[in-house]
């Protein structure tokens, strides 16, 4: 087998617009990978969950409404898309002002990590047993440290404050970036920390091409 049939699996953390989802989705494409935007599993589980009429202050309700949720993957293209209960929220609809002020203090009760937890995992089998994919990129905040810490591959993105606001204003977001960042590192479970032996990119002075560049090159010559 040559090296570049061996499944692998990459896994991509970062704060808030640090370019986690342009990046990972563009090294997809390059190296024909499945892409799963873990971010974009808890804004779906925040929406169902809105949805159902939870409140973040009640987090001792929220594992009765998680029971009623039944979760499935969905690929399209490249991408690993979550379901609930057979459905595909839109992305208007998982990143709306609502949702953008809520998913973090979401993400921060254990229930709702515990129940992300082995879904998340499995994805490595989705992608192994679909036919057509050399193995699994998976961004989010715990991926390299919590989901995947063996993965053969491990980035953390960063940026300086300008550039990750500037990023927000220009994809037409309402979003407190700084606020989630804190409240996602200082959480008891799975904060957000860059993993132990992850490769830091500071993905501010560079085009997305050289970040995209950059990583490529790490992956395809280790
Ligand atoms: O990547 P994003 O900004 O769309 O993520 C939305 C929120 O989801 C983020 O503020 C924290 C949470 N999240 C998390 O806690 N763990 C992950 N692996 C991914 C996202």
């Amino acid at each position: 087998m040559s090296a570049s049939s061996v499944f692998k699996i990459i896994a991509v953390d970062g704060g808030a617009a640090t370019g986690k989802s342009s990046t990972s989705r563009a090294i997809a494409e390059r190296l024909g990978l499945m892409h799963v935007d873990t971010g974009a599993h808890y804004r779906t589980l925040a929406y169902a969950l809105l949805n159902a009429g939870a409140d973040t202050e009640s987090a001792d309700l929220i594992p009765a409404l998680l029971a009623s949720l039944k979760l499935n993957t969905t690929i399209i293209g490249r991408s690993a898309l979550l379901s609930i209960n057979g459905h595909v929220p839109t992305d208007a609809k998982i990143r709306s002002p609502e949702v953008n002020s809520n998913v973090s203090k979401f993400a921060a009760i254990e229930a709702v990590r515990e129940f992300l937890f082995n879904y998340q995992r499995s994805q490595a089998d989705v992608a192994r047993e679909h036919p057509g994919f050399n193995g699994l990129i998976m961004e989010g905040r715990d991926i390299g440290s919590i989901i995947f810490p063996n993965a053969e591959h491990r980035f953390f993105l960063f940026a300086d404050e300008a550039t990750r606001a500037a990023r927000r204003v220009k994809d037409g977001q309402t979003d407190s970036i700084a606020e989630r960042d804190k409240r996602d590192s200082q959480r008891k479970t799975a904060p957000l920390v860059c993993p132990e032996g992850a490769i830091r990119v500071d993905t501010g002075p560079l085009s997305l091409d050289a970040v995209v560049d950059h990583i490529c090159g790490l992956i395809t010559r280790a």
